[in-house]
């Protein structure tokens, strides 16, 4: 019994050594300790054996079987830790891979064109104010100016909502509703940046809603040097140090001496391109001295108070800027046309 009790040991502990895998270390737990195993069988064979020797036979079967059970234990450890192993190294993450790109959204152009020119005025001192794009008959032409019947209103066609409620056609409606606020006390130093719409057909360089930005100064011994000076520096911080401005005499309603501002063509520095149409010069806002009928109906007194104002597309500076040639771009957001803007 004795003999037979350490051949089986010794071709368990062959067995178990030679288990490669947790399922194969299993089934040799099973095949030795289970209860149809050779250990059992042993165990249940002593009751063949006489009385006084099975206490004594039982404790060797035990040590056997206890051995045997380490061991198995033993072998556990070893292959859970290989199996873990074997599984580490086939998932290892190859960090040398490039990753999935991350779309990242970007400030729309004309956002950025808007907020380069705040950014430029504010550090001029200027307040940034806002008004109604739904806007009264009254803000947008009449106190600028423009009674019912003025054959200048005929310039900017406009979306009415009823008689007296239109989408305003520019942002100098600001102008009113700011001076009106001021109470006929300067000074005043405002941009304002808005939407306009015109009963316009869309076409590369037309849309029936653009931005504006509007300017507004008012105060004592403001003159038309300062207007010049003022638009001078918003060209040069915009296009270049190298740029020009020329101003040629025109008209609006709102104004009196009133200009239109050409800047010298940044596509062949004045010598004459398709773009300046030969000239040398690209017209880029209206502007003017305010008219005396407009700071009287707002309150202010035109003998003590002057004031300068301009209003310029903020579509027509960013197309010149970054060499957008058709306005629609600005509206249809094709991402493809929005991705070459993005600032770093
Ligand atoms: N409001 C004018 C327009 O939309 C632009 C303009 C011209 C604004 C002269 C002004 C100005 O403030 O002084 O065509």
């Amino acid at each position: 019994m004795k003999e037979k009790l350490e051949t089986l040991k010794t071709e368990a502990v062959a067995q178990i050594t030679a288990t490669e895998t947790l399922k194969e270390l299993n089934d040799v737990r099973v095949a030795y300790l289970g209860k149809k195993g050779p250990i059992t069988e042993i165990m249940q064979g002593m009751k063949n054996l006489p009385a006084e020797e099975r206490p004594q036979f039982g404790a060797i079967v035990n040590v056997v079987k206890n051995e045997i059970a380490q061991l198995i234990e033993e072998r556990q450890v070893v292959l859970e830790e290989k199996e873990v192993n074997e599984k580490l190294s086939k998932e290892q993450i190859d960090i040398t891979l490039p990753g999935a790109p991350i779309k990242i959204g970007s400030r729309h152009l004309l956002t950025k064109t808007v907020e380069d020119i705040e950014d430029l005025f504010i550090s001029l001192g200027y307040s940034v104010a806002e008004g109604p794009e739904v806007e009264s008959d009254h803000h947008n032409f009449e106190m600028l100016n423009l009674p019912k019947g003025h054959p200048a209103r005929d310039m900017q066609d406009s979306f009415y909502i009823n008689e007296d409620t239109l989408l305003r056609t520019h942002t100098s409606p600001v102008q009113v509703r700011t001076l009106l606020k001021h109470g006929g006390q300067g000074p005043v130093k405002i941009i304002c940046p808005g939407k306009v719409f015109r009963r316009d057909d869309d076409d590369a360089t037309h849309s029936h809603q653009f931005m504006q930005v509007e300017g507004l100064v008012v105060d004592e011994n403001v003159s038309m040097a300062d207007l010049k000076g003022t638009l001078e520096l918003f060209v040069k911080k915009t296009f270049g140090e190298s740029r020009e401005i020329r101003l040629r005499p025109s008209f609006f309603p709102f104004t009196e001496p009133s200009v239109e501002v050409d800047l010298s063509c940044i596509f062949c520095s004045g010598k004459g391109c398709g773009t300046c149409k030969q000239t040398g010069w690209i017209e880029i806002l209206g502007a003017g001295m305010v008219h005396p009928n407009v700071l009287e109906m707002a309150g202010f007194d035109s003998k003590k108070y002057t004031g300068f104002a301009f209003g310029m597309g903020v579509e027509r500076i960013a197309m010149l800027k970054y060499g957008v040639t058709d306005i629609r771009g600005f509206y249809t957001n094709d991402v493809r046309f929005l991705n070459q803007f993005k600032r770093n």
